[in-house]
């Protein structure tokens, strides 16, 4: 089949969109983010990947501190609206109600049903982006969204953004157990 080149920008696949909180000025904002992985196992670290204007990363330098919040496809909407206006515009503190761990300065919202706590312990400078690398301290969750005491992807219904066309999406099916569907492949 002939391969169709699509420019260096386009491609990026589907992502899960997940909102970052900090606090800046001594009050909980929140930004809309597709850009994020996990880097470490143990320690156990993540990165998030934020351009240098936004608010929520003047509260991640204040603090050391941020939270990761993975929303459920119910809150599309209010996880839309931390993409469309800056916290330096708007006062984005009231639109979830907030918890905190020990660090006390990574507000995390109770309404997402996976949140993780993280200490900030190095940031990486780019031209237009920021990549802040954090310690899990703590990752919080609720009975209903667990089977067998794990995560249930299926209860959590998490929101995957294509940024192409720019739209939000939820899972599908399962299609197979990781490091064993491979197995029917026999080696010759
Ligand atoms: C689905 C989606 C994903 C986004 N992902 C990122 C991202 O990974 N990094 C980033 O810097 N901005 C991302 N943005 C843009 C920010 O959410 C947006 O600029 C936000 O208003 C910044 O908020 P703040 O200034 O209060 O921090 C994304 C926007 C959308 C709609």
């Amino acid at each position: 089949m002939k391969k169709v080149a699509m420019s260096a920008k386009v491609p990026q696949y589907p992502m899960a969109t997940v909102l970052v909180g900090s606090h800046v000025n001594g009050k909980p904002n929140f930004i809309t983010i597709a850009w994020f992985t996990m880097v470490n196992f143990k320690p156990p670290l993540v990165a998030v990947v934020m351009n240098k204007k936004h608010y929520t990363n003047k509260g991640i330098k204040e603090n050391n501190t941020f939270s990761i919040n993975f929303p459920s496809g119910e809150m599309v909407e209010a996880t839309d609206y931390c993409s469309t206006i800056s916290g330096y515009d708007a006062d984005k503190s009231k639109l979830f109600d907030t918890f905190y761990g020990t660090l006390k300065s990574a507000p995390m919202i109770k309404q997402c049903p996976l949140t993780l706590e993280c200490k900030l312990v190095e940031t990486l400078t780019f031209a237009t982006h920021e990549i802040f690398i954090g310690e899990i301290v703590e990752a919080f969750t609720e009975e209903r969204y667990l089977t067998h005491e794990l995560p249930d992807i299926k209860k959590m219904n998490p929101i995957i953004y294509t940024a192409y066309d720019n739209d939000y999406w939820q899972l599908g099916e399962k299609i197979g157990r990781a490091r064993h569907i491979g197995r029917r492949i026999k080696k010759n």
